[in-house]
């Protein structure tokens, strides 16, 4: 029986499904494998079904030498030697689509948790302080009415902004290039960084990693910034430079900041972690149990299909297909 190995445990019937046709290894942990955990369980596998903690690079391929899909449950594929893949006819695939709404809901949930002191709040009943009605405690910033700063719009990016307009929000984007469909459909208009930076109450990061985006927020940006902002990240960590962004927080050049990805995940900067105006997240943007079912859903797909001679549907290198032609 071929061999599947799936690097984490998931939610729902699917997995449960592909164990009927092929001999499917689940990493019984609760954590991800180490890489070493990962190169002994990988080997000789036809599929792989793997998360983006979890490093595909070419010693775990050369230990597959039948391996046909790479099946990222999750949008982003940094994890994946996807030149090595390509050269060797390996498809690699991702889940697009059915996190968008998800991560965008968190995103909004980190918006209102710094802007409103939500986690404070919490913890300031739990630990028995509420003792009156004051009209000084635990003041937060409004969201309604304010402008709403994204800055990466492509598919999170516009649902981010797309709840900008139930708050009554000026929406404002940057991104590598226009997007007009988002403009009509959020009523967001395309700005320059500089803009976004001096107009923006909240800046949202959607932007996928790249060299365009790496360190694009340190301590220059965070001062051009208002002294009321709240940055938010939900793309990748090291968009934003972390110990920048604490020293930015502790001067006052920014108000909060709220974070689900880090810099060295899973590492969180000393500095973040002690100060009060930050809310940190474990990386949870699409962890929902419905989202999780579509995303192991659609990673399964993926390997059914590439297992049964066809196309996979949401192919991150379709360069592969020439090679596969050649
Ligand atoms: C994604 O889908 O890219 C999430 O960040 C989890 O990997």
């Amino acid at each position: 029986m071929k061999k599947i190995f799936v690097t984490s445990q998931y939610p729902g019937e699917s997995v449960k499904r592909l164990a009927e046709k092929y001999d499917v290894e689940v990493f019984p942990k609760t954590t991800l494998p180490t890489q070493d955990e990962l190169l002994e369980n990988a080997k000789g596998s036809v599929a792989l079904i793997t998360t983006v903690s979890d490093m595909v690079d070419k010693r775990v391929i050369d230990l597959c030498p039948d391996l046909k899909i790479v099946s990222n449950s999750g949008v982003g594929h940094e994890n994946v030697d996807i030149p090595y893949a390509t050269e060797k006819g390996i498809f690699v695939t991702n889940t697009p689509n059915v996190l968008t709404e998800t991560t965008a809901d968190l995103a909004w949930a980190l918006m209102f948790s710094v802007a409103r002191r939500i986690i404070e709040a919490d913890a300031y009943v739990r630990e028995g302080k509420f003792s009156c009605w004051h009209p000084s405690l635990l003041l937060g910033m409004n969201i309604h009415q304010k402008t709403l700063g994204v800055y990466g719009m492509g598919r999170i990016g516009t649902a981010v902004a797309k709840r900008g307009q139930g708050f009554n929000m000026r929406v404002i984007y940057q991104n590598r290039s226009r997007n007009q469909k988002a403009e009509d459909e959020t009523g967001a208009a395309f700005v320059d960084f500089e803009t976004l930076l001096k107009e923006s109450d909240f800046i949202v990061i959607t932007a996928p990693l790249n060299e365009g985006t790496r360190g694009r927020f340190g301590l220059d940006e965070f001062r051009k910034m208002k002294s009321t902002s709240i940055i938010v990240n939900v793309g990748r960590g090291p968009i934003i430079k972390e110990s920048e962004l604490a020293a930015a927080l502790k001067e006052g050049s920014i108000w909060g900041a709220g974070l689900d990805v880090f810099e060295n995940e899973p590492q969180v900067n000393n500095e973040l972690l002690e100060l009060k105006n930050t809310v940190l997240l474990p990386h949870i943007g699409s962890a929902s149990i419905e989202t999780r079912e579509r995303m192991i859903g659609m990673a399964v797909q993926s390997v059914e299909l590439a297992l049964s001679g066809n196309i996979p549907k949401y192919l991150v290198n379709p360069e592969v297909l020439e090679s596969k032609n050649s």
